[in-house]
């Protein structure tokens, strides 16, 4: 073909793809869309690796989303033991080892899927960690923060449903457990704990419909809320490591951002290597190791649920460790557990009140002063001990003597901890305005 040839014919396929766009763009705002969020969308320049994890929670999700489709294709949710006796392998739990053993690439699509639930909050963590130390939660992003506080309890709710549907022992144990907490409420607790195993214990009616919730209802929650999320992003624009706003200094021509870059080709290109070496980690653990030490998976979740053998010890996967260490760190009333309980649920709802807690005149940690910088630190070894703590048996440290009330050395120290976590939050306004910050330049540096 000769070169004029093969011009023009570059020239008829472009053509026919402009025509199509422009049949679109008059039904639909395809175009305009592409401009606005991705190649006309101006993002700071100087994002870090921080920046990766946004991205990632979305490949995460969609990785969910597919390998669930795949899974419940041949998962059955149902509580009935195969041979009617108690204790032995339901049909749910023999679904799964189905799935494991006989469905062509079942193992890897369920290790995909049980692994990208941890790595899910592995993102999440680092995720909620860098709105923490930039301070991304303030004016004008409080609204992008709670979409994502929002989302946080969806996907607790989402990995705890999850966790039931192999209805192995740690299923079924760790299910009780958790609705037994609801039972802990003031006067409406047994019938709120009936109400939600739709049992007087769990049973096949609970299976039912936490794979109701699992499958359909809080995907479609994540999926609406993650929509709210970034509409809110793109409406106020990002924040970057510096904490200066990028909208302040505008070309007075253009009118674009002066610190600003377009989403697409820069962000899209370099999100790609946070996508690459994430893909090398998550494949390395679901071929290598895929249940982390019993963290991803626990052992005993591959023995059939048995409601007759209750397990030595019941605890709850590594993301749910440091509130639950939270729960048992808290003294009971009398016999009654509610205000573990009380506790547990406002040490995961306390991080909404950020916004409003932070009084810092700062945004980045960079800027900070070395108060905060304590506090911050402190928060982190807090919840990384409680999250320790939330894993092993209360009494694994052995116990104080007597002229210490004979108390589990673990529970105290979660107690302390529990203190800690607590204090970061609510002495927020107090240590973040007494801080002595340095000055924030007027442009974003690097
Ligand atoms: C499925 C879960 C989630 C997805 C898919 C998601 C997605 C994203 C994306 C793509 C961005 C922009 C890129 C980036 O800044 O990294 C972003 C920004 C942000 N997200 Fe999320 N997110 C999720 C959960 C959360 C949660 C749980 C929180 C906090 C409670 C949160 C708080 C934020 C904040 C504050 C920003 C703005 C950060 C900044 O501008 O510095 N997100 N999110």
């Amino acid at each position: 073909m000769t070169n004029k040839s093969v011009t023009e014919k570059k020239s008829v396929l472009a053509g026919a793809i402009e025509n199509t766009v422009n049949w679109v763009d008059e039904r639909f705002p395809l175009t305009s869309n592409v401009k606005a969020h991705l190649t006309e969308y101006y993002a700071p320049k100087n994002f870090n690796f921080w920046y990766f994890f946004g991205s990632l929670a979305m490949l995460v999700l969609v990785i969910q989303i597919v390998t669930g489709i795949f899974l419940t294709m041949h998962y059955k949710p149902d509580a009935s033991p195969l041979d009617g006796i108690l204790g032995n392998p339901s049909v749910a739990f023999a679904s799964v080892e189905y799935i494991m053993r006989d469905v062509p690439w079942g193992y890897v699509i369920r290790y995909m899927h049980s692994t990208g639930a941890s790595m899910f909050f592995v993102v999440i963590y680092l995720h909620m960690f860098r709105g923490i130390i930039y301070s991304s939660y303030r004016n004008p992003r409080e609204l992008i923060w709670l979409f994502g506080m929002g989302i946080f309890l969806a996907l607790m709710g989402e990995a705890f449903f999850g966790y039931l549907l192999p209805w192995g022992q740690m299923s079924y144990w760790g299910a009780q457990v958790i609705t037994s907490l609801f039972g802990t409420v003031p006067l409406i607790g047994p019938d709120l704990m009936e109400w939600l195993r739709g049992d007087y214990l769990v049973g096949d009616a609970t299976l039912n419909r936490f794979f109701a919730f699992h499958v359909i209802a809080l995907p479609l929650v994540l999926l609406g809320l993650v929509t709210a999320h970034l509409i809110a992003l793109h409406e106020v624009g990002s924040n970057n490591p510096d904490g200066v706003e990028i909208k302040k200094t505008k070309d007075k021509k253009t009118g674009i951002p002066l610190d600003g870059i377009p989403f697409h080709p820069y962000y899209t290109v370099k999100d790609m290597v946070g996508v690459v070496v994430f893909l090398i980690v998550f494949s390395a653990i679901i071929f290598f190791a895929p249940e982390v030490g019993g963290y991803f998976l626990e052992a005993n979740n591959f023995v059939p649920a048995n409601p007759l053998v209750t397990p030595s010890h019941i605890a709850p996967t590594w993301y749910f460790t440091p509130y639950y260490s939270i729960l048992r760190a808290v003294p009971p009333i009398g016999v009654s557990q509610f205000p573990g309980v009380v506790a547990m649920g406002l040490s995961v709802v306390v991080f909404a009140f950020l916004p409003w807690l932070d009084r810092g005149a700062v945004k980045s940690i960079r800027y900070r002063g070395t108060l905060y910088k304590k506090w911050l630190f402190a928060f982190v070894v807090s919840f990384l001990v409680l999250g320790y703590l939330g894993t092993v048996p209360a009494d694994k440290f052995g116990q104080f003597g007597a002229w210490l009330g004979k108390a589990d050395i673990a529970t105290v120290v979660a107690r302390i901890f529990t203190v800690v976590y607590f204090a970061f939050f609510l002495l927020m306004p107090w240590y973040t305005k007494r801080d002595k910050t340095l000055p924030v330049p007027e442009r974003v540096t690097g």
